[in-house]
């Protein structure tokens, strides 16, 4: 069953029927403001820091669900009926509902009584507001008076003390309206040099700021009082809930139609002008009237919004491709691409299932999500490295997480997390196979923020590696600390006490339990940074690390072998992890995954046995589950993973982020059927016709889905914001249809299915576009290329010597 259809040719997802299963979401803004909204509404918006700078409220976990938003109210003054068009919060029968999520912007609309409204949600590019522009038609035989009102409800910018601190918090509310504005200034009395601003186009006939005054006593946003009444009625708040409607009156001809644009935003004053004037309490406005006026303006406000477009029309042509599979052009091509932007700004703080105050910016959650959005802005990857980098600690270990506002390590979750350093490689090394800009090797960072501690970014991954070979355990194995990749395999952490964190209780002095995946990284991260040092000239240097490879190597054939796949881990008392021995948990597909992705047994055949368990054991119809069996019971020695419910979360289900470790290891092996029968089977468009079993959107991946031995087996979870947005992306782009950057050239090796004919692709790399159509003329996937028209000897196209903007390339699969 479906909720709606993609349109491709608009690069939108419309859904046309408003009570989808979950509230399906999209995201405004892409670079410093930024919103959620779902498909009636709900969400909120905040400036870069989900938790610290909250503008609007929302209502997690709350019922009726997804409560919170961005609502226009229609009121008819003749029948006295009002109703959203969007259907919540009023939830009327509506005509012709739909909601089209786009690139960046959203439009919502519906009729009523012959009354037809669409509102279109957006962030202009380089601006910190976001625009609702708001069409309503007259489709009736006789003129209509129409009340349209807009609300909003104020977050006291700490999302956490909004929703805890109610002594203080219902007494500093604080706002002010002029000329038509309301402006929200709780705090801005003290230390705050920011507000934030709800403005109309026309002239309203009345405005709330006091959500008691617009709602009413004992009634929800479905029942206000005062839009019941036909009247806004110009309070101002004094402490309790700030909030923002205004109301407009329309006459409207029959056919008429008439907009109306409300703006919403954020502004920053310099201290020294906070007032005007400066003894007063009064805000200084000077610097935010014009933005204001500007985009009240309907031709700006279009103006902006064809340039957003214009905006991920540049982006996305970075990468096309036209294969035989629709589903897979569709995910590549738009919402694959558009979901990595998404994961790159938000890490893992602001979805429906972050509550954008629980976790800030992940270390190894954002070196990974570099592998997805590299190529869209370079710029910002590299700003993102190195300030990741900049949290790194002296000992090359790094702080689990930072707060994306003040660019600091955050101390709750601490360090230790073993697997985290070894990230920051695999992010450099993307950012340098896109762009070649190995001057960014060379920048000061300090460690841990302190000044004075600058080394170049190349000695920061130096130290990265050094930290894992600084912590073996008994076999030669990396320690696994606090956990690796699988947050909740916590070995070091014997939790008895309900709410202890299982990360960070470290009640083991962690010398013995070894992580198998944490070695897999290792040669991964280490053949990387070999190549890197090769290139930089540091012959030596590489040498040693490939010494250090082939041990790591060895020890992973000799203790992280179990016969028939690879073993996961070993515990604190060294028992092992992921055996034939173990009563449960008797295979992992980290382990599968990560060592067949990094090369790990791929000439003695390890690596196909492997593959080869992971499908008989841990392969569903809907994805590859963790491990198998699942945890029935919890285990001291183990953790938050069997924390869980057999077929949930790290429990056994079809972690979506780790399932394209696996099809990278088939591609390898050169099996593209394989891979690519992962790669559709989580494929969310190809999952849209059982929208009622999956129920997330079926236009971006969902963190997991349940597994096999859950009573909901394929419903998913947790979409938008996790690492199978850049994994699955790197996967099908790189490795499936083998369009792959390397340190010098451009690697065209695709490992696709025997049925496929071949495909075409356009990619711009280093300022070339290479046009690329490959052609199926044997059964495998061996390749013969010809660059405009001339045979090349091996795999990699290097960049034109002559200065070429373009370039055609043909492969020959036999
Ligand atoms: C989740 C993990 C997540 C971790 C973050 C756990 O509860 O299961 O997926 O990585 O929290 O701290
Ligand atoms: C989600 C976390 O964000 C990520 O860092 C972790 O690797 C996975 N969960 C698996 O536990």
């Amino acid at each position: 069953m479906k909720f709606g259809y993609f349109d491709d040719s608009n690069r939108e997802y419309v859904i046309t029927q408003p009570d989808t299963p979950l509230p399906w979401i999209n995201y405004l803004g892409c670079q410093a403001y930024f919103g959620i909204i779902s498909n009636t509404a709900g969400g909120y918006s905040f400036y870069r820091d989900a938790r610290l700078r909250r503008l609007t409220r929302y209502r997690y976990n709350n019922v009726p669900m997804d409560f919170g938003g961005r609502y226009i109210y229609l009121r008819d003054h003749e029948s006295s009926q009002f109703w959203s068009p969007s259907w919540q919060p009023t939830r009327n029968n509506l005509e012709n509902y739909r909601c089209r999520h786009g690139l960046g912007y959203t439009i919502i609309g519906s009729a009523y009584q012959g009354i037809e409204a669409e509102t279109l949600y957006f962030v202009p590019l380089d601006e910190n507001l976001e625009i609702w522009q708001l069409t309503v038609t007259n489709r009736r035989a006789t003129t209509a008076q129409i009340s349209a009102f807009a609300s909003i409800e104020f977050c006291l910018w700490d999302a956490q003390d909004d929703a805890t601190n109610f002594q203080r918090n219902f007494n500093t509310g604080e706002v002010q309206v002029e000329k038509g504005v309301i402006y929200h200034k709780t705090e801005y009395r003290e230390r705050r040099c920011h507000f934030a601003y709800f403005a109309c186009s026309r002239p309203t006939v009345g405005f709330d700021t006091q959500r008691e005054a617009f709602l009413g006593p004992y009634r929800g946003w479905d029942n206000p009082v005062a839009v019941e009444a036909g009247q806004l009625t110009n309070s101002i708040a004094h402490g309790w809930s700030p909030m923002g409607a205004h109301q407009v009156k329309l006459t409207l001809a029959p056919g008429q139609s008439d907009q109306i644009i409300f703006v919403l935003g954020y502004h920053e004053n310099p201290p020294d002008e906070k007032f005007d004037p400066p003894r007063s309490q009064t805000i200084d406005k000077k610097h935010v009237r014009p933005v204001i006026a500007k985009y009240l303006d309907c031709s700006q406000a279009g103006a902006a919004f064809d340039r957003l477009h214009r905006y991920w029309d540049g982006l996305l042509g970075i990468f096309q491709v036209d294969t035989p599979c629709v589903h897979t052009n569709r995910m590549v091509n738009i919402w694959n691409a558009y979901q990595c932007m998404a994961t790159f700004n938000m890490s893992r703080s602001a979805s429906l299932y972050e509550s954008g105050i629980g976790r800030g910016l992940g270390f190894r959650d954002s070196n990974q999500d570099l592998l997805g959005f590299v190529h869209m802005v370079p710029s910002r990857a590299r700003e993102r490295i190195l300030d990741l980098a900049a949290t790194q600690l002296p000992t090359g270990g790094a702080y689990h997480q930072y707060q994306p506002l003040t660019k600091r390590g955050n101390n709750d979750i601490g360090s230790g997390f073993n697997d985290d350093p070894l990230w920051l490689i695999v992010g450099v090394s993307a950012y340098l196979k896109e762009t070649g800009d190995w001057s960014i090797l060379d920048e000061p960072v300090p460690y841990d923020n302190q000044p004075g501690s600058e080394t170049p970014l190349y000695e920061h991954l130096q130290r990265s590696l050094r930290y894992t070979l600084n912590r073996l355990g008994p076999h030669g194995l990396p320690l696994i600390g606090r956990a690796d990749w699988n947050d909740c395999l916590n070995l070091n952490c014997f939790s008895d006490t309900p709410g202890q964190s299982f990360q960070t209780t470290t009640n083991k002095d962690g010398k013995v339990a070894e992580s198998v995946f944490i070695a897999a990284l290792f040669v991964q991260a280490g053949s990387e940074l070999a190549s890197i040092a090769a290139l930089r000239g540091l012959a030596t240097e590489a040498d040693r690390y490939l010494a250090e490879i082939a041990q790591m190597d060895a020890a992973v054939r000799e203790h992280g072998w179990d016969g028939e796949w690879f073993l996961r881990a070993y515990d604190d008392a060294g028992a092992k992890i992921g055996s034939q021995q173990c009563d449960e948990g008797k295979i992992f597909i980290e382990s599968q995954g990560f060592c067949t992705l990094a090369g790990i047994g791929l000439e003695d055949g390890l690596a196909e046995k492997a593959l080869d368990s992971t499908r008989k054991y841990l392969a569903t119809e809907h994805g590859i589950v963790v491990q198998q069996p699942p945890y029935s019971r919890y285990y001291l020695n183990l953790g938050e993973i069997s924390s869980y419910p057999p077929g949930y979360k790290e429990n056994a289900s079809i972690f979506c982020h780790v399932n394209p470790w696996v099809m990278i290891g088939e591609a390898r092996l050169g099996r593209g059927d394989y891979a690519f029968d992962y790669y559709a089977r989580i494929n969310p468009s190809k999952r849209e016709e059982i929208s009622e079993t999956h129920r997330c959107e079926p236009y971006v991946y969902a963190q997991t889905i349940a597994g096999k031995d859950a009573p909901t087996f394929g419903e998913a979870k947790n979409s938008w914001l996790t690492g199978t947005a850049a994994w699955n992306y790197y996967a099908i782009s790189q490795w499936i249809l083998g369009i792959r950057t390397t340190l010098d050239g451009l690697c065209i090796a695709p490992a696709i299915p025997k049925q496929w004919r071949g495909f075409k692709a356009t990619r711009e790399f280093r300022g070339v576009v290479y046009r690329i159509a490959i052609e199926r003329s044997g059964e495998g996937n061996r390749i013969a290329l010809t660059v405009d028209g001339l045979p090349i000897a091996g795999n990699i196209v290097y960049p034109p010597a002559d200065g070429r903007k373009e370039v055609n390339v043909r492969g020959i699969l036999t």
